[in-house]
């Protein structure tokens, strides 16, 4: 049997076929819709056009994995589907086409949490990884820090209390000039410039916690780039880039640090579209290897929005009979309901 995920939380349609055997941690097929081109235009994310592109793209793309896993809708067990959190007219297409493809072929439907989702595509490159242990999902819409103690339960025990890592790496880099999503670009510029020449304050929360805020970083940065800009010179992008990251980067390490003697814990999972960032893969892997922690980093095409995640977590929800039905409904929010 095999499970069949659905994500359509933000700018990407995706289906993936994974198999319930081996633990739900094979993949037959990932297929990935990205709507990047289209918002690119507007210099992010709009909600209508998501949910129009969503629709457009989700039979085909359904369609897709299926064949390239080389089944039918008769081989699939489970529908898992990206319920909460996200945009909401996009989760709307995702869960309504999930549950008339549940509904019509009378198979088991399961709701998943998009972050908890993250967090399992490590599961699908580390066949050995099991709870307990500690999260940080670093992506366009979150900054959080997990303690995973079971497959299906999380305790949030840090996180942002404004905005995203990588909302703060899109709106800087959009200000100097680059396209939506900036952050992939801005990974490879931070190399070329000097990480010392801004001086920004720290997105590490001052005192014995794990949280994070990113307002005051990006506030900084802009404030520089547009005083730099009124005395008549353009800022230099490159140089910009690396001391943005390098705080990102060490505040990340400086929490990570806590929490992993906060937790105690013997493996670090890192997860989220940021996740993909190599200076810090780069920097938490010498965390781990000092702290003799595991450090599991999933392949960056399992980092951003992709299904094969939906479905490694919806796996989970399944075997504990947490099963929705033709009543389900999409939530922007990050709460189980
Ligand atoms: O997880 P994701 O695909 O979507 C959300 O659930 O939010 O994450 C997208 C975010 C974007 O903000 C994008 O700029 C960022 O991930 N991103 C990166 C890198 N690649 C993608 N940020 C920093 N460095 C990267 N290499
Ligand atoms: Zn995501």
């Amino acid at each position: 049997m095999y499970i069949l995920g659905i994500e359509s939380s933000c700018d990407e349609t995706s289906a993936a076929v994974v198999s319930m055997e081996q633990g739900g941690r094979r993949i037959l097929s990932n297929i990935v819709a990205s709507q990047i081109e289209t918002h690119r235009l507007y210099g992010g994310v709009v909600p209508e056009i998501a949910s129009r592109a969503h629709i457009e793209a989700i039979s085909s793309i359904t369609y897709e994995a299926l064949a390239t896993a080389g089944v039918t809708i008769k081989d699939i067990g489970c529908i898992a589907v990206t319920s909460h959190p996200g945009l909401i007219g996009a989760l709307l297409v995702g869960v309504n086409f999930a549950k008339s493809l549940a509904f019509a072929n009378k198979i088991p439907l399961v709701p998943v949490n998009h972050v908890k989702a993250h967090v399992a595509a490590a599961y699908l490159e580390y066949p050995t990884l099991e709870p307990p242990f500690t999260a940080l999902v670093v992506s366009g819409g979150h900054t959080s820090v997990y303690s995973v103690t079971d497959y299906t339960d999380f305790r949030e025990i840090g996180g942002t209390r404004d905005d995203a890592a990588g909302e703060a790496f899109d709106k800087i880099g959009r200000v100097i000039g680059m396209p939506y999503p900036a952050g992939a670009a801005m990974d490879k510029l931070a190399y070329e410039g000097n990480s010392d020449a801004i001086k920004l304050p720290s997105p590490a929360m001052l005192g014995d916690n794990l949280d994070f805020s990113f307002s005051g970083l990006k506030t900084a940065a802009l404030n520089y780039i547009n005083s730099e800009r009124q005395k008549g010179s353009e800022p230099n992008a490159a140089d910009i880039t690396a001391s943005y990251t390098r705080v990102i980067v060490d505040a990340l390490v400086k929490k990570m640090t806590l929490a992993i003697e906060k937790t105690d814990t013997k493996r670090l999972v890192l997860a989220g579209g940021v996740a993909a960032n190599s200076h810090i893969r780069t920097a938490l892997d010498k965390l781990c290897k000092e702290k003799n922690v595991e450090f599991c980093k999933p392949s960056l095409a399992l980092c951003s929005d992709n299904a094969a995640m939906v479905a490694a977590a919806g796996y989970f929800e399944y075997l504990k009979g947490n099963f929705a039905d033709t009543s389900l409904n999409a939530s922007a929010l990050d709460e189980e309901y």
